[in-house]
């Protein structure tokens, strides 16, 4: 059997190369970064995610997933290559492609046993597949084939896509990669290669609107004394409407929701086209962080020389990844108003944090603080008991940046709970279930 390669073996390039050693394809990763081969070869993954160690370890055992630092030996013999390289964000706002161009340039190189598909996998503006064919086209076919997973479950997502959507100009190059998740028995969408890469980023536009819009709810809830749990929930039964993505919190943060609506904005204004939702998507973005920093002030009063526990830094529960993390830029600006933060995440034990912040191991050791802030909504936060840790909140105040505690356990145990777009006195536990009869 030929192999599978995969070029840049970070979040979505180990939950491909790991999602198709399930499906039974040998895989090879190769990553410009040698250490990261070296700790991969040793069985350490690049990231934390729940059960990514044992799948893992289980594919190195059955000799399914082999790493390279040399991309010649990883790719010679592949029948496709995915190419999973990082695209971030420049201050502009456009997609920095120069990883993605060098992966190309390094590949056009390589002396093929038989002419490959390539696959990028990255998220790219919409033309880069069709701008970059001809570094390639020599050697090999080149089709777009955007990845959805989400961190947190990210193996388990590339196993079980809503849709496989492949672009490509040429049905054979097409067919080769969908080959590989044939298994999988998903909605297929053919399509051009610059409507592939327009569904990624417009899916990613839109589940970000979607948050963005929630937040906007909770904003009015709080101004109306409405419950923006219930409001939304009552919204997101709407079939035509859903309720994922629909819980309002401190915003979306990570590497890619606030990059990649960046980066269509930058497009379409590049374009001169005057697109309202995305700007406003970012803006209240932007604003909600700020949102649940003044819950904290007008419960704290001040927050010069307060000492504020935080729970979570990631960007999501699920994983250690703080790339564009809300909670990060949270903490930041708890420093500039002059508190120290002890933060404990379950995940996160390294981070740039400012002077005046610590990281701690102990969720207890957290709590010990003026007040308590939940910036990551990790299920074990729900799960602890207000009455252990309430007693260590001096002014006891919790602003649950997530909605994801209980409010009456919380005040029950005698604290005063902010919620977002929550009502401070709730609907009585019974009424909601009388909803669910
Ligand atoms: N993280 C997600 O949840 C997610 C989901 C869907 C799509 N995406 C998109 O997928 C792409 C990759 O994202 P990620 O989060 O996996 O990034 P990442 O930074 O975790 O991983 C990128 C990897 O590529 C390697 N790399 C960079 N240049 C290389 C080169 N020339 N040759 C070989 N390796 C190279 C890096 O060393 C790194 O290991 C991005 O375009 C991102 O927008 C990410």
């Amino acid at each position: 059997m030929r192999p599978v390669c995969i070029v840049g073996t970070g979040y979505v390039g180990m939950a491909c190369m790991l999602g198709l050693a399930e499906l039974g394809w040998v895989v090879h990763g190769y990553d410009i970064v040698r250490d990261r081969i070296d700790r991969l070869r040793r069985g350490i993954p690049p990231y934390r995610e729940p059960g990514l160690d044992e799948i893992l370890r289980k594919h190195a055992e059955t000799g399914r997933v082999r790493f390279f630092d040399d991309l010649e030996d990883a790719a010679r013999d592949a029948m496709v290559i995915v190419v999973a390289v990082g695209t971030p964000a420049r201050d502009d706002g456009s997609a920095d492609i120069a990883g993605l161009r060098a992966a190309l340039e390094a590949l056009s190189e390589v002396e093929f046993a038989v002419r490959p598909t390539v696959a990028i996998r990255s998220t790219v503006p919409p033309g880069t597949t069709d701008q970059f064919a001809a570094l390639v086209e020599q050697r090999c076919d080149l089709v777009y084939a955007p990845e959805f997973l989400r961190e947190g479950s990210a193996v388990h997502d590339f196993l079980h896509p809503d849709r496989i959507v492949v672009g490509c100009t040429a049905p054979d190059a097409g067919l080769a990669y969908a080959r590989l998740l044939q298994g999988l028995e998903r909605p297929l969408i053919f399509t051009s290669r610059r409507n592939a890469e327009l569904i990624k980023s417009c899916s990613n536009a839109f589940l970000a609107l979607k948050i963005s819009f929630a937040n906007e709810i909770a904003a009015l809830c709080d101004s109306l004394g409405g419950e923006s749990d219930d409001v939304l929930r009552g919204i997101g039964y709407d079939r035509r409407i859903g309720g994922e993505f629909l819980r309002p919190g401190i915003g979306f943060g990570g590497p890619c929701f606030e990059k990649d609506v960046r980066s269509i904005e930058y497009v379409a204004s590049q374009r001169q086209l005057d697109l309202q939702l995305f700007s406003a998507t970012l803006r209240v973005n932007d604003a909600q962080p700020r949102r649940v920093l003044q819950s904290l002030e007008r419960e704290m009063g001040t927050l010069a020389a307060a000492t504020i526990g935080v729970w979570g830094l990631a960007f999501k529960a699920g994983t250690d990844d703080v790339r564009d993390s809300l909670a990060l830029r949270i903490v930041d600006s708890l420093a500039r108003r002059g508190a120290r933060t002890v933060v404990y995440d379950p995940y996160v034990h390294v981070a740039r944090l400012p002077a005046a912040s610590r990281l701690t191991t102990s969720a207890l050791e957290a709590a010990n603080a003026d007040a308590l802030l939940v910036l990551t909504e990790w299920p074990q936060f729900a799960a602890y008991d207000p009455t252990e840790y309430g007693p260590s909140i001096r002014r006891r105040i919790v602003v649950d940046g997530r909605n994801i505690l209980d409010p009456e356990r919380v005040t029950a145990a005698g604290l005063r709970y902010v919620g977002v777009g929550r009502e401070s006195s709730p609907c009585p536990k019974r009424l909601t279930a009388v909803s669910a009869i």
